[in-house]
């Protein structure tokens, strides 16, 4: 928490909004993607999804596959509680939407379902593209599966398994988005990503979560910004942006949303 706490105040003395981003390509981004106001009517969905999950207060075992948790001490949580703590914010969650839409990303994919708040923006901003999303924990699985079939997300495909397991059988599938949002270690983090190099195309866009969650997921953080196939970052502070645009300059920004 400390270390969160001291990433975040160097993040405000460093970042910026789009005055002095001389890049068209991430001026527009963040001008007409992470600071357009609209009120999507699509807003509404993902806000009755993020109800319905906090009014449900079934227990479930839950298999640790990642980092592990900061907040829970067993194995035995209620689903309202795992949407309120593990879950994409309701901030994030439009913000995931408003990326999908402004790429027009058809084929995205995502690590870490959990109950699928994030699945669902993706899948309602994408909806005649698919979304692939890989949970390893089999009831949060079942939870997140019996949701999305409830809010009609027949564009997504859910896959109950471990990361690496997963990765490994993608092969020549394309993604033109991917969201990492599970198991945050330094390792795990680049191998992930490392692998996913081979599902991309030149227009991708991999976006990392938490990259300031831990000195070593800053450190992994600090690896894909200085790969060499990687052009374009952005440091949100709470999501990493890796772009591999060839014809962008080599540049990282860090911009506040
Ligand atoms: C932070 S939660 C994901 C939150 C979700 N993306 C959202 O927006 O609400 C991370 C999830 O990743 C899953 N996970 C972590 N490491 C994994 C691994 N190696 N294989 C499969 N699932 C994993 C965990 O079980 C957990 O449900």
């Amino acid at each position: 928490m400390l270390y969160q706490a001291k990433q975040y105040l160097k993040f405000l003395k460093k970042s910026t909004n789009q005055h002095g981003v001389h890049s068209p390509f991430v001026y527009n981004l963040v001008t007409q993607c992470f600071y357009n106001k609209t009120k999507y009517k699509d807003y509404t969905t993902l806000k009755q999804y993020r109800e319905s999950l906090y009014k449900n207060n079934t227990t479930i075992s839950v298999t640790d596959f990642g980092a592990g948790s900061r907040i829970f001490k067993t194995n035995q949580r209620q689903v309202s509680k795992i949407a309120k703590t593990a879950g994409i914010t309701k901030k994030r969650a439009q913000l995931l939407y408003r990326i999908t839409n402004y790429l027009q990303a058809k084929n995205t994919l995502e690590l870490g379902t959990s109950l699928g708040l994030a699945t669902v923006a993706l899948s309602l901003a994408n909806k005649n593209g698919n979304v692939t999303s890989i949970e390893g924990c089999p009831e949060t699985a079942q939870i997140a599966k019996q949701q999305l079939e409830a809010f009609h997300c027949k564009n997504t495909t859910l896959k109950t398994s471990n990361f690496n397991t997963e990765l490994h059988q993608l092969n020549t599938s394309v993604f033109d988005l991917i969201y990492i949002d599970g198991n945050h270690q330094k390792e795990a983090t680049l191998h992930y990503f490392e692998s996913l190099l081979h599902n991309i195309h030149n227009d991708s866009l991999i976006i990392f979560d938490d990259i300031h969650w831990s000195a070593s997921m800053t450190e992994a953080w600090q690896e894909i910004m200085k790969h060499p196939k990687v052009t374009v970052t952005i440091d949100t502070f709470f999501w990493g942006f890796a772009f591999f645009r060839k014809e962008q300059e080599k540049e990282h920004f860090t911009i506040r949303v």
